[in-house]
């Protein structure tokens, strides 16, 4: 094992295995060009693949890339960024690859790896730069999924740590570069009137919803393996549930950060297949990339208990899909209704109040409370809602957040090991023992079962759209 890189130290190159691939076409170009825009990218960046490219192949596929996210290529910014690249062609399973790269990093110090490749291939790699002697000081960034269940994410984290401390591993998980999780813990721990509601004597239930209107495209052969519950569940719900349940940290380092929500996490009971639904949208099987007779969810619902003095009795519940009538992301907290008080305040359509959070598409906070309207016999619901891009604007993309974080050493956002592998060992019974796959409609929310998940605490509260 090597002695850990100084935390902070800013990277002197950017290696990115898999630079033709996916993720790169869709998010790094782009975002690693907005940063060249805001003059915040300082380093050469050498580009990792199989392919037998030249760097002008290269550079086209950046050009082509970033137009098609929508961005206007300002030329003057895109010919500082290409200036930056090279390109190292290698087979991953290859010492060679690894003394091409070595000599293309030339003298520099800090390196940071970006392995945005297979994730059956991330032991490989690492394995191939330790053997090539160039991860003595370098942070090595890890794309998510990080193991498929706890022994996977056990056994690989064990055979990266072989040749390289925790402190070098960067596991990404992009909700971790949203700023709508940052606004989450600013809020509730930056306001009076919200900590002291925050809690089992105030809320009754937690609703965390992810709906996605769009299915799964041309991404059948990724999806088909993991479904909804691996794909964003375990990893980017858990990361709002943390942020919407955790204590409030005392310093805002990393590990104070990370232990709180490792102590959440720990505290939260195994989930219950017996409160698990799973939905299959219909004509899932049409995709290409998709087995014949798959059973994979694109669907699911969950309800997670949580065991310590803040949220004992309430139940959080989570529910994802693709195909669902919005593409929206929320987290709502409804709150214990009011007595009915003689003067008659409530009825049986009364409806508690609301405090919602969201994160997609775009970030803000509405509240809903009872009011007297005058055109209403009885108090009814208001909304005073937020949107953060007029008090300040929209933030960075999750991907330039979490770039520039590994290239400057910002380890707070990415995933901790031992907070990962309590994701998994929640979610662990229902990965054994999943409930039977339901079909739904696509534009419908999902199957009528996950709706019976809810129903004691008043159903699924329509989503802030
Ligand atoms: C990805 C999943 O990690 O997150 C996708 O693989 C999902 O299936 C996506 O659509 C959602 O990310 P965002 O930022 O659009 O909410």
């Amino acid at each position: 094992m090597n002695a850990p890189p100084t935390i902070g130290s800013t990277a002197d190159v950017l290696v990115i295995f898999g630079i033709t691939g996916d993720l790169a076409r869709v998010m790094t170009f782009r975002s690693l060009y907005r940063l060249e825009q805001r003059g915040l990218l300082n380093c050469p960046i050498v580009g990792v693949a199989v392919d037998d490219w030249t760097i002008d192949q290269l550079v086209e596929r950046a050009r082509t890339s970033i137009a098609a996210t929508g961005e206007q290529i300002d030329e003057g910014v895109f010919a500082r960024f290409t200036a930056r690249l090279s390109y190292v062609q290698g087979d991953f399973a290859d010492d060679a690859a690894y003394t091409r790269v070595g000599a293309a990093i030339g003298a520099a110090k800090s390196p940071v790896f970006y392995l945005e490749i297979p994730p059956s291939l991330f032991a490989t790699v690492v394995k191939g730069l330790a053997g090539a002697g160039l991860t003595a000081n370098a942070r090595v960034v890890i794309e998510k999924p990080f193991g498929h269940d706890l022994n996977s994410a056990r056994a690989l984290t064990a055979e990266v740590h072989q040749y390289l401390d925790e402190s070098q591993i960067f596991r990404i998980d992009h909700y971790l570069g949203k700023l709508g999780l940052e606004e989450i813990l600013y809020l509730r721990f930056a306001n009076t009137m919200l900590e002291p509601v925050w809690n089992r004597n105030y809320v009754d239930c937690v609703q965390i919803t992810m709906a996605e209107k769009f299915g799964i495209a041309d991404r059948g052969h990724f999806y088909d393996p993991v479904g909804a519950l691996r794909d964003v569940v375990v990893n980017h719900l858990m990361q709002v549930f943390a942020a919407v349940a955790m204590e409030a940290p005392a310093h805002g380092d990393l590990d104070t950060i990370k232990d709180l929500q490792t102590m959440l996490f720990r505290a939260t009971r195994d989930a219950d297949p017996q409160h698990y639904v799973r939905g299959q949208f219909d004509g899932y099987h049409d995709v290409a990339g998709v087995a014949a007779g798959s059973t994979t969810e694109t669907f699911c619902a969950l309800r997670l208990e949580v065991e310590n003095w803040r949220w004992s009795g309430v139940p959080f519940f989570i529910r994802t899909g693709k195909l669902l009538p919005e593409t929206e992301t929320e987290v709502r907290l409804v709150f214990k209704p009011s007595p009915a008080l003689g003067f008659g305040l409530r009825d049986a359509r009364s409806q508690p109040d609301q405090l919602v959070m969201r994160l997609d598409p775009s970030t803000g906070m509405r509240i809903l409370l009872n009011a007297q309207r005058m055109d209403a016999p009885k108090p009814g619901l208001v909304s005073l809602d937020m949107e953060f891009a007029t008090e300040g604007g929209e933030g960075h993309t999750p991907y330039e957040v979490l770039l520039l974080a590994a290239l400057t050493g910002g380890r707070t956002r990415f995933g901790r090991q031992d907070t990962i592998e309590e994701a998994w060992r929640i979610m662990q019974p229902l990965i054994e023992n999943p409930s039977p796959i339901l079909p739904y409609a696509p534009g419908s929310w999902g199957p009528a079962e996950a709706d019976a998940l809810v129903a004691d605490n008043g159903g699924w509260r329509d989503p802030w759209v």
